[in-house]
């Protein structure tokens, strides 16, 4: 009897940039399991039809990215806390023709720095965040849940660093964006969630010489990979991590999800995607 194949996606607007059909037909392919995984376009006016055929078709479920984050939340019949609490849901299961929404970008973003930084503490220090968009929603969750116990965010548009703080007022404090520089000073961790820096986007204009000695610097762009903040932070000899390893991180819960293995992210995969 033939095992049935196990038909996964993405779904976003544009698509064509997106490296997760690579990450997960290589696991796929490494786990020698019958499956597939396409990255498929659709519109924001026929996310709802679009999302039906899928259904309509036994996909077991499909990843989601810019635009429909926020959208896909109102298709799914269930979703978790953990999507709940970060306002977006980037995975989906559909079991039954019901869709499940949950989240793994938190857990991405933290497992990239557990894997690069492992003595790094989160429990100690102040925690830069720059930027408020969507990934910086998922950034703040998952330092929350590691502990962390002073955050300051600065975003161009104030309001929205304003809406995260809401997350904690006790531990996430807003400063101005023109107040970048000064809020780095003595810093033991900062993250850039912003796009700035990334190939196509206006440069990062910030000096972080003063953050502290044994800081840690990461960028969550990652293209081009070694940006201009994490060269920056090289040349004050700080500590730097990539922000592949979150891309690479977050598909993994999805995949145990789908496929019911755990995989991970090998040095063979990280090239694959950077290629
Ligand atoms: N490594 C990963 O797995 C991963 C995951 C998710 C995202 N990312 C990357 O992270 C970046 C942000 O993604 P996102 O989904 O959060 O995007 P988003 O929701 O569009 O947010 C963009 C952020 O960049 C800021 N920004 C954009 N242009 C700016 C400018 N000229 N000056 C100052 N700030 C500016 C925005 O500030 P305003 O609020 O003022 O507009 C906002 O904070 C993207 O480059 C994305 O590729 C990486």
């Amino acid at each position: 009897m033939s095992i049935k194949a196990i038909k996964t996606a993405v779904i976003g607007h544009p698509i064509s940039h997106s490296k997760s059909p690579l990450i997960h037909n290589y696991w796929i392919e490494k786990h020698g399991l019958n499956g597939g995984y396409q990255a498929i376009n659709i519109h924001p006016d026929n996310i709802r039809t679009d999302v039906q055929a899928l259904v309509g078709k036994g996909y077991a479920g499909f990843n989601v990215t810019v635009p429909h984050k926020i959208a896909i939340m109102e298709l799914c019949d269930e979703i978790d806390d953990l999507a709940k609490s970060i306002g977006a849901v980037n995975t989906v299961t559909i079991k039954n023709g019901r869709l499940y929404g949950t989240n793994t970008d938190a857990y991405g973003f933290i497992q990239n720095i557990k894997q690069n930084a492992p003595d790094f503490d989160f429990t100690s220090g102040r925690i830069v965040v720059l930027g408020a968009g969507g990934a910086a929603n998922a950034v703040l969750y998952a330092l929350l849940q590691e502990g962390a116990q002073e955050i300051i965010i600065t975003n161009r548009t104030r309001e929205k660093a304003q809406g995260l703080a809401a997350f904690n007022n006790k531990i996430i404090k807003v400063a101005d964006w023109g107040d970048r520089n000064d809020i780095c000073s003595g810093a033991s961790l900062i993250i850039n969630t912003t796009a700035l820096g990334m190939t196509g986007k206006p440069p990062l204009t910030i000096d972080i010489s003063g953050a502290d000695n044994n800081a840690l610097v990461t960028d969550i762009v990652y293209s081009p990979l070694q940006t201009d903040l994490l060269k920056q932070a090289q040349s004050h000899g700080f500590q730097t991590v990539t922000g592949i390893g979150m891309l690479l991180h977050q598909a993994r819960p999805a995949f145990k999800l789908w496929h019911g293995v755990m995989p991970e992210v090998d040095k063979t995969l990280e090239k694959l995607v950077l290629a």
